[in-house]
């Protein structure tokens, strides 16, 4: 059975949908199998594979509100890609009088959890019904965090949403890992910021820290993820190191 994980930050900006790519690249490379999921209307992890979101169809609105198997939205990227149109801005509200409507990705994911050992989900900048859909279907959740001081208080507003999640929906959720994300380590600030992560949160802030380099920027204009992009970099080895926290089974994730 997968291992589902949503990478979720309702700050923008984070590195969610980098870290989604580059952590699911980085896990297929050492041999799991691997689905990603695109619940972000802006559909900018379809986009990072090259995968024109205005063009697709059908895609996750499709899962999510018509019951379409999510067989048919999945693309053969670098890793399998189950891809976000810009309708997926409509699913808030179409799902809105459904019922069950936080469980919808919970269902669409009932077949396929069994073909991948990794389910990885992009979420929206938001903490709306997508990213509830997300958190309802996950067993942990990620969190990318820029190392920036007012980027951590939004960490408290997550753990409050996953509160009542779990209290509702899905008893079992919460946060597996806190990701250090764009770190510009040659600033005090910056790592002033990881340290008060570290004081603040302990062992659930990954030992991987992802640093800040213009690759990140560059790749997706290729349409492909930094491994492939530049895959002997500090760049990626950052997320080949991820990837092996995940594995090594020293978080609850
Ligand atoms: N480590 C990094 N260094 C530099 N730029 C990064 C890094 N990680 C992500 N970026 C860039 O920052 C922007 C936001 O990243 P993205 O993954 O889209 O965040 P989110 O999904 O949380 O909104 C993108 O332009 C991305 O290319
Ligand atoms: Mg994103």
């Amino acid at each position: 059975m997968a291992r589902v994980l949503a990478l979720a930050n309702q700050k923008g900006g984070v590195a969610k949908t980098t870290s989604t790519l580059n952590l699911g690249v980085a896990l297929k490379e050492l041999g799991k199998r691997v689905l990603m999921i695109d619940m972000d209307p802006q559909g900018n992890l379809t986009m990072s594979q090259g995968i024109n979101p205005d063009e697709v169809n059908p895609s996750m609105y499709n899962v999510l509100v018509q019951g379409v198997g999510i067989d048919d939205v999945i693309h053969a990227a670098e890793v399998d890609l189950a891809v976000a149109s810009i309708d997926l801005a409509g699913a808030e509200l179409a799902l809105a009088s459904v019922i069950g409507r936080e469980r919808a990705l919970t269902r669409a994911l009932l077949s396929v959890r069994d073909t991948y050992d990794y389910i990885l989900i992009d979420t929206p900048p938001s903490l709306g019904l997508l990213t509830i859909n997300a958190l309802t279907a996950s067993d942990a959740v990620i969190v990318p965090v820029q190392c920036e001081y007012l980027s951590l208080r939004g960490l408290a507003q997550l753990e409050k949403t996953l509160e009542l999640v779990r209290d509702n929906l899905n008893p079992n959720v919460h946060i597996g890992g806190i990701l250090p994300t764009l770190l510009d380590a040659r600033t005090l600030h910056g790592n002033e910021a990881v340290e008060l992560l570290r004081s603040s949160f302990g062992d659930l802030v990954f030992k991987t820290v992802v640093r800040k380099t213009i690759k990140f920027a560059e790749a997706p204009v290729q349409g492909v993820s930094v491994i492939k992009y530049a895959p002997n970099s500090d760049a990626a080895e950052s997320y080949r190191s991820l990837a092996r926290e995940v594995l090594n089974g020293q978080k609850k994730i």
